[in-house]
């Protein structure tokens, strides 16, 4: 079959070697891609025309579309492309403004009955710097809208808690919610479902900060690693019935078809498990450490999604670990060098570098953005996958690049 793969990060040039593994998969186009895609795949490049990736899927009449990234999620891809006839694997943007809107999220857990932190939603910033005041900090303050992982800060001031609010109003964005900080281990919990049936992924935990110790400025994320083991019976049992199939029974009373992957964040405190958010996508760079694991035929998985019959299916996992270490470009997450020539190793079965930001300048691979590789490896533990991961960083010819030395360390 021909896939095309939409996306051109670290998380999709994951996605395209795990489907390029796959016997049934004979062509994989990807739009646009990047420098390491190119090597699996045939890169197109949609133009930023409204309906651009339509034309490329008349065009090029795959059997499979994987939609990665949120952004066209959340405005409509699947939906259009299902509506030309197109199999998508990515949910509709009904079912997306779990991602799009954390206003809409947070009243769907609250209506749900699903543990979170509390919280209000403002559509402007007087009511917003009132409520502020009143309530005092530590608080956390978020851009309802997407903001690539960035739109989120734990500010320990209300000062700082009301610069926060302002600078998200000031770029543009409509609404911001303001919740209780909550205190624990963050864990990213990662399901295939049918919108009936799901089944959970190796538990990740990525690494969001720019500096060590979790200090600095928020990121796409700068390295992850699965499985982690944070979760006892109990706890686990609490986030299946709690959150996992009150969502999904949630999604369905509300008549919201959700089929593709359901990311939950959430936060393990004191008082239990709590969902910080949801992500409509599998996650980056949870997905350069998940997808070295999965021992099932990826289209084999997608095809039960979509088609309602997971129930059917129990994907099987390695019982291996994988750490990622994600280089980045000098000045990331703030104003960063591009063009850096970039040479690295061969990848083995072990030790792979999923791009990102890469490209080819005159055939030279140079850095394009500011996350620009993803050092993977895979071993019996974690422990032994993050010494494989850094000493894999180690061979790579990056000038000037800054990657987190504690990966793993929680
Ligand atoms: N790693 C967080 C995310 O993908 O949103």
């Amino acid at each position: 079959m021909k896939v095309l793969l939409i996306g051109s990060g670290g998380r999709e040039h994951a996605l395209a070697w795990k489907l390029a593994q796959s016997p049934r998969v004979r062509e994989i186009v990807a739009a646009p891609g990047n420098a390491g895609i190119a090597e699996l795949a045939r890169l197109v490049a949609p133009t930023q025309e409204p309906g651009s990736l339509i034309d490329l899927a008349r065009s090029e009449a795959p059997d499979l579309t994987v939609i990665g990234p949120e952004v066209p999620l959340v405005a409509g891809l699947a939906d259009d492309l299902e509506r030309e006839g197109f199999r998508v694997f990515g949910p509709s943007a009904q079912a997306a403004r779990l991602e799009g809107s954390k206003a809409h999220s947070k009243e769907f857990m609250l209506r749900h009955g699903i543990p979170t932190a509390q919280h209000r939603s403002f559509d402007s910033s007087g009511p917003a710097l009132e409520y502020l005041h009143r309530r005092g900090a530590p608080v956390v303050v978020k851009d309802s809208g997407l903001a690539a992982g960035k739109g989120v800060t734990v500010a320990s001031s209300v000062t700082e808690a009301a610069a926060a609010v302002e600078a998200i109003f000031a770029a543009g964005s409509a609404t911001v919610v303001i919740e209780d900080l909550l205190v624990g281990q963050e864990i990213s919990y990662l399901v295939f479902t049918d919108g009936h049936h799901y089944r959970p992924m190796p538990i990740a935990q990525d690494y969001k900060q720019v500096e060590e110790g979790d200090r600095g400025a928020m990121t796409g994320g700068m390295g992850a690693v699965a499985p982690v083991t944070l979760l006892d019976e109990r706890t686990s049992q609490v986030v299946a019935r709690d959150i996992v199939e009150r969502t999904l029974a949630g999604l369905r009373s509300d008549g919201v078809d959700y089929r593709g992957v359901l990311y939950f964040g959430l936060m393990l405190t004191d008082e239990g498990p709590k969902l910080l958010e949801y992500n409509v996508r599998l996650g980056d760079p949870e997905t350069q450490v998940v997808l070295p694991l999965l021992g099932s035929d990826l289209v084999d998985v997608m095809d039960a999604v979509i088609d309602r019959r997971l129930g059917e299916l129990e994907p099987s996992w390695t019982d291996l670990a994988a750490a990622c270490v994600v280089m980045a470009a000098p000045g990331y997450p703030g104003i960063y060098r591009q063009g850096i020539p970039l040479r690295l190793f061969a990848p083995s079965e072990r030790l792979m570098v999923f791009h990102a930001g890469t490209a080819r300048d005159s055939g030279n691979l140079v850095s394009s953005g500011g996350r620009v590789l993803n050092i993977v490896a895979v071993a019996e533990d974690v422990r032994s996958a993050v010494d494989a991961a850094y000493a894999g960083v180690r061979r790579i010819d990056f000038p000037g690049a800054q990657f987190r030395r504690d990966i793993g360390s929680r």
